[in-house]
């Protein structure tokens, strides 16, 4: 990780926010390059999860938004992470991402000091293992000189073992606070006033713009459910502890689809029945009896089909299928794709079957109607019996009844079902939610690589590749004279190289010898390098006249190719 952060720095990658001030932490820049890595990476989902669909429409929301949603949401009173302090240091931990520990835990009620004055605070520590009691004694008497005792003595000291805790902070082994909820909102204040009244959020997540806009983006795109909406946009988390490079970071982009689907009593009533999803189930396309978990897997299988487009094979990922005691009470299944970082197999996306949950809350809080009309769906219904409809409002009713708190009322589920006969309902919806920083984290740390050469002269040396799809470098091609002082190479150079970067990026090189450009670009993960030379100029004859050298960085193996072929060859490679 050190050697990623690193190159990071040292080729303009990452840069660490406002860093001639000593930083910011949970805050990061992206360099030249980073910026192109960033963009290409963000072209790529637009173009797999929007451009090439007919299905998905885009859309660009604000970050700060009416307040309402974030209450809607459920943002305002249960996004947040538990949080503890160290009662001595005051170092603030993220309470289930302290480490576990066990050991020998030492309690003083109090400490007395020699002017006489007491405190009947306690305090535990957890000794250090291998250290002596002395240690953890030291930590009580710093406990209480902060509270105001010269040369406290400790009073009531007791021992107790624990095991797996993680109510002690591990680099000193003082007591941490209990857990409290830290709500990960960052917010502001809209207009001069600055009241709580004007309080406003910066978005935690861009999707609740799209479940906020979703009327107007039915009434004005003609799409019909089952259809998207996808954003990329920045998303801001007062993270407790940001970590890991740019990993946890407090200001960062998500790429989020939100799919509108029927509900499966909708799909019923259609087709007599739901497809079924199995190992075996062909997801190659959607299919118009496919209910939530068929769409799912569908999309599950989609996002998958995409990190190998990109270099990031299933070799390199992991799935971790949310079990029923981590789902949120309206999910239905999540999943979560980790990919393989040189700090352990970490998150890189979720792709949650959420019901209509958000839609419903989004109703209820605003008043206004977020239910589409089906014309297939009142069709359907109206060849129903009356025994049909009795029986679909007794299912609904007892799977309501069964989520107790969380489901709908007696009448409210009658008024759903009332509104289904009639062809109107809240469409559920799957979500593919991924990090834009955290896939260009792991595309880089993915892509790094160290090969040994040795020169003429018998001395090793290790230079550093990164090794990007060509999709997503942020250089396509490094375009070279052989020689900066012979002016026709040069004129010959620049001319192919305005012919490429029309199309693709391209850097122009001409100082050192070949293999140290080679190196350069190797070290930014260009995948390509074209030298053009005496041969081009016709030197040797018509046949390589107009020829150019490409060389391939991950084999350094290199072909004599025709310019006017150049862009039908490298086109296809990296776009
Ligand atoms: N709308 C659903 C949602 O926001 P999430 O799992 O909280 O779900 C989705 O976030 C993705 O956003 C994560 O899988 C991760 O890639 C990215 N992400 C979340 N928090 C992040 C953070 N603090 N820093 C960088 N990326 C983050």
């Amino acid at each position: 990780m050190e050697k990623i952060v690193s190159l990071c720095k040292r080729r303009g990658f990452i840069f660490q926010s406002s860093e001639i001030y000593g930083g910011i932490n949970g805050f990061w820049d992206y360099g030249p390059l980073g910026a192109e890595l960033k963009r290409n990476l963000r072209d790529t989902w637009w173009r797999a999860m929007m451009r090439e669909r007919e299905d998905v429409v885009p859309l660009d929301a604000t970050i700060i938004m009416h307040p309402a949603i974030w209450k809607a949401s459920g943002h305002v009173d249960t996004f947040s992470d538990p949080m503890s302090d160290c009662l001595v240091t005051k170092k603030r931990f993220r309470s289930d991402h302290v480490e576990l520990q066990s050991g020998v835990v030492y309690t003083w009620t109090g400490a007395k000091d020699d002017d006489g004055k007491e405190c009947a605070d306690s305090i535990s520590v957890l000794l250090a293992q291998g250290k002596p009691p002395e240690s953890a004694r030291k930590v009580g008497v710093q406990f209480y000189s902060q509270r105001g005792l010269t040369n406290p003595q400790l009073l009531g000291e007791a021992t107790a073992k624990v095991e797996n805790t993680r109510a002690f902070n591990p680099e000193n082994g003082a007591q941490l606070t209990e857990p409290k909820p830290f709500n990960l909102m960052f917010h502001t204040f809209v207009g001069a006033t600055a009241s709580e009244n004007d309080k406003a959020y910066l978005r935690p997540e861009t999707a609740q713009a799209i479940f906020a806009q979703f009327k107007n983006v039915v009434d004005s795109s003609r799409q019909k459910v089952p259809f998207g909406i996808g954003q990329i946009g920045k998303a801001f988390r007062n993270e407790v502890t940001p970590r890991n490079f740019t990993f946890r970071s407090r200001e960062f982009e998500q790429m989020e689809l939100e799919f509108f689907i029927q509900p499966d009593e909708v799909i019923e009533a259609i087709y007599g029945t739901v497809s079924p999803w199995s190992e075996t189930a062909d997801l190659s396309t959607p299919q118009p009896n496919w209910g939530w978990e068929m769409w799912h897997r569908y999309w599950v299988s989609q996002r998958v089909a995409y990190y190998k487009g990109i270099g990031l094979g299933e070799d390199v990922l992991a799935f971790h299928w949310q079990t029923k005691e981590e789902l949120a009470h309206y999910a239905r299944a999540c999943v979560d794709i980790l990919c393989q970082f040189p700090f352990g197999i970490e998150e890189l996306e979720g792709i949650a079957a959420r019901g209509d949950f958000d839609l419903t809350q989004h109703q209820k809080h605003s008043g206004k109607s977020l239910e589409v009309f089906d014309e297939e769906a009142k069709k359907a219904f109206a060849a129903w019996s009356d025994e049909q409809r009795a029986a679909l409002l007794e299912k609904k009713l007892s799977e309501q009844r069964a989520k107790g708190k969380g489901g709908m009322t007696d009448a409210d589920t009658a008024m759903w079902c009332d509104r289904l006969f009639k062809g109107f309902y809240v469409p559920h919806v799957i979500e593919p939610s991924a990090g834009l920083d955290r896939l260009a984290l792991a595309v880089i740390a993915l892509a790094y690589s160290e090969v040994e050469k040795t020169d003429t002269k018998g001395n090793k040396e290790t230079f550093t590749v990164l090794k990007f799809h060509p999709r997503v470098a942020p250089t396509k091609v490094g375009v070279f004279p052989l020689l900066k002082n012979k002016p026709e190479l040069v004129a010959k150079t620049r001319e192919v190289y305005d012919l490429l970067k029309r199309h693709m990026s391209c850097f122009y090189d001409e100082s050192g010898a070949i293999g140290r450009r080679y190196a350069r670009q190797d070290e930014i993960g260009t995948p390509f390098c074209l030298t053009i030379d005496f041969e081009t100029m016709g030197e040797k004859g018509d046949e390589l006249k107009d020829t150019v050298t490409l060389r391939h960085r991950d084999d350094g193996s290199q072909e004599r190719i025709k310019i006017s072929e150049l862009l039908g060859r490298l086109l296809p490679l990296v776009q």
